[in-house]
Formats: C-alpha cells, sequence, structure tokens
C-alpha cells in the first residue's frame, strides 16, 4: 500500500492504525516533509514501514512507487484554509497537480486508488437548515482550499468514468486527535491554553463544524477500501455537529480554566457557516460505525496527547503563532 502524506495528521494515523491492525500490510509512506509534515508522528512505527521523502507533484518519483503497489491511498495535500487565503499557489500545485500525477500513474499501471477528500467541496450550510450534505449535493467550494480539492475530486471521477481507474472517494468533515498541526483550531486553542495563553475565536464562534475522532475516518477509509463500489464516492461523518465557542468553553472546562476565558479576534474572510455530513449510505451500504461517538471523551483524550507530547507541538508552535499574529487572528 502507498501511503501519501502519510507524515501529516490523519494520514500518519491511519499509517499507524494500519501498522496495529492489519500487519500484512506492506506500507510505504511518500510524503514531502513540508511544513505539515512531520517524521516525528511515524517514529514508533518506523522499524516497519518504508518512507521516501518526495513529492506527489513529481511523476519520476510517484511512478516507480505506485507501479509497486497494489492500491494507493491519498491523503497528500496542502491542507488548511487560512494558509490557503495568504498564498494559493501550493495548493494548485499540490492538490491538483499532484492528484493529476498520482491519477496519470495509477491509470498506467492499473493501482487501486483512494482518494481522500472534505465536506468543504460542498460549500457551506445555513445555522438553521435542517439540510445536511449527502453524495449528492451540488460542488460549491468557497476557499482556494477546498475549491482545489474539489477540482481534484473532479479529475478522480474523470479519470474513473473515462480511462476505468479504480476509484474511490470520501468525504469527510473535520478530523481532531492526536498528531494534528497546531495551526488548526482544536490543538491550536489547547496549546494556548497549555502555553498560559487565551485561546482566539474567529468573528462570534457561531460557525459550526462537524467533528469526528481521526481513528473513525481512518476506519471508515479501510471499510471503503474493502467493501466500496469502484467510482463511487462515500461521505463519512460522526454527527458531531458543535459550534466554535462551545469547542473552546469545552476546552477551557477540560483545562480547568473558566469557560469565558477567550478573546474574538478578526474573522476569516469568506468563513464559512456550518458544514454537516449525512453518513446513512456508508453506514447502512458498508456497515461502518463510529466507535468515538461522544465528543467531549474524545476531546479530552486528545488534550491529554496534547499534555504528555509537548515535545511533538512545541517546536512548531511560535513559528505557527507569529504567522497568525500578522494576520490579526
Ligand atoms: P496535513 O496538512 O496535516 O498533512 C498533509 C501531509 O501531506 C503532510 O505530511 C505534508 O508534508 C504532505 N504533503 C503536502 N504536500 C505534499 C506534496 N506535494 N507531496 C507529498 N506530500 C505532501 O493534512 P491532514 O489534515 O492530515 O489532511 C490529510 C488529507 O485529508 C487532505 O487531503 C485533506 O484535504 C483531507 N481532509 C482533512 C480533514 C481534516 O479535518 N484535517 C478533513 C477531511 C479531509
Ligand atoms: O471540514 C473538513 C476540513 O476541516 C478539512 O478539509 C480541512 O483540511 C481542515 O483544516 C478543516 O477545515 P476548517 O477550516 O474547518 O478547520 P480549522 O481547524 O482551520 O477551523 C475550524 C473552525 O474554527 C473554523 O470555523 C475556523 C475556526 N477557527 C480556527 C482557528 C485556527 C477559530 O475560530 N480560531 C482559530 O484560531
Amino acid at each position: 500500500m502507498l501511503i501519501t502524506g502519510g507524515a501529516g495528521f490523519i494520514g500518519a494515523n491511519f499509517v499507524h492504525q494500519t501498522v496495529h491492525e492489519r500487519p500484512e500490510v506492506d506500507v510505504t509512506v511518500l510524503d514531502a516533509l513540508t511544513y505539515a509534515g512531520n517524521a516525528d508522528s511515524l517514529a514508533d512505527v518506523r522499524e516497519k514501514i518504508t518512507f521516501v521523502e518526495g513529492d506527489v507533484a513529481d511523476a519520476a518519483a510517484v511512478d516507480p512507487l505506485v507501479e509497486a503497489s497494489d492500491v494507493v491511498v491519498h491523503f497528500a495535500a496542502e491542507s488548511h484554509n487560512d494558509n490557503s487565503l495568504a498564498n494559493p499557489w501550493p495548493f494548485v500545485q499540490t492538490n491538483l497537480i499532484g492528484t493529476y500525477t498520482l491519477l496519470e500513474s495509477v491509470r498506467r499501471h492499473a493501482v487501486r486508488y483512494h482518494h481522500i477528500s472534505t465536506d468543504e467541496v460542498y460549500g457551506d450550510l445555513e445555522l438553521d437548515d435542517p439540510a445536511r450534505f449527502t453524495e449528492s449535493t451540488p460542488y460549491n467550494p468557497s476557499s482556494p482550499y477546498s475549491s482545489t480539492k474539489a477540482g481534484s475530486d473532479l479529475l478522480v471521477r474523470a479519470w474513473a468514468r473515462s480511462f476505468g481507474v479504480e476509484a474511490t472517494i470520501s468525504n469527510c468533515s473535520n478530523n481532531y486527535g492526536p498528531f494534528q498541526h497546531v495551526e488548526k483550531f482544536i490543538p491550536r486553542q489547547i496549546t494556548n491554553v497549555l502555553s498560559g495563553v487565551r485561546p482566539k475565536l474567529y468573528g462570534q464562534g457561531l460557525n459550526v463544524r462537524d467533528w469526528i475522532h481521526v481513528d473513525d475516518h481512518n476506519r471508515a477509509v479501510w471499510t471503503i477500501l474493502e467493501k466500496g463500489t469502484p467510482g463511487e464516492t462515500y461521505l463519512i461523518g460522526a454527527d458531531g455537529e458543535e459550534n466554535n465557542k462551545h469547542v473552546v468553553e469545552l476546552i477551557l472546562q477540560l483545562l480547568g480554566q473558566d469557560a469565558d476565558a477567550y478573546d474574538l479576534v478578526t474573522d476569516r474572510p469568506g468563513h464559512d457557516m456550518r458544514y454537516a455530513i449525512d453518513s446513512t449510505r456508508l453506514r447502512t451500504e458498508l456497515g461502518w460505525e463510529p466507535r468515538f461517538p461522544d465528543f467531549r471523551s474524545g476531546l479530552a483524550e486528545t488534550i491529554a496527547w496534547y499534555r504528555d507530547n509537548e515535545a511533538w507541538w512545541r517546536p512548531q508552535k511560535d513559528a505557527t503563532e507569529a504567522k497568525y499574529a500578522a494576520a490579526g487572528q
């Protein structure tokens, strides 16, 4: 199995899950180790995998690795909305050209391909809209990040239909758990509180995200690999809708602080209001169920992980906060 982006947040958790639960799988990771990739995230399993440092948009690096694989799971991406607003180019390069490069290679070698994508391709929902995203919701992305992910999904659909590439796509909601970069909302606020800094909420903090534990996401990917139908798309979500204000209050409470000890800061331009996933198809057709349905206890476990692993996140913290400070966030 070739896993791209295996030194990033979700990819590293996928590698751990695969090595521990499916020792028969021969894992190769391809990762460019950008600012978001961290070889330390794979330290525990380093002896059990092959690690290749390289770019998914580099056909010469990609092709022999794909040729030697039975299946490719493509996690690698530029993944942070705020960065895409500051500089969209790496998003176009990695998310579009990188996906194109992998697709041409899996097409050439007739290799099974699974594409990791996001619910953000569907745009956003109003707070009072009872609707949730389904597999037939039209694409309507808002940011440079989500538009490049939407474009990459459409490439996969086209390569499946036009060239018969054996591909599946999953669109998942917001993940939380260990090894997530401190630029992202939940780890940023946990590590702020652990550093004696007040959490920062964009706007009024009323935006809603649909949280899922990263291990539930990754088990769903395995379910799709084993039982999914090539050419199809599956939405992954665990009914975890929470507004940002409530998440920050919960983090503060779990860390023994006053629930209102946060600051409201400059909002994200074009900030999507609400995401919500209807994962009925994955549950009824493929039999997947989340193992972390309780957000509060999953969050408490995640807080404990950051408390116990400061050596992992501390080196990223100052540079990340300097970027935010420059944007008034
Ligand atoms: P991340 O930013 O933590 O990790 C991305 C990884 O990709 C890093 O290890 C980085 O070094 C690597 N990478 C970046 N550019 C590369 C390139 N050109 N070549 C090779 N490697 C490269 O991202 P994440 O949060 O783990 O997200 C992984 C995937 O899941 C992405 O495709 C993202 O769109 C998708 N996704 C994320 C979430 C979420 O909540 N984080 C939710 C749904 C879908
Ligand atoms: O929905 C899936 C997507 O979730 C993934 O595709 C993306 O890769 C992933 O980054 C995530 O995107 P978001 O933009 O939703 O995540 P982020 O962690 O950046 O922000 C979550 C919410 O918290 C969002 O409403 C913005 C807000 N926020 C974020 C930060 C960093 C704050 O209020 N304060 C902050 O400091």
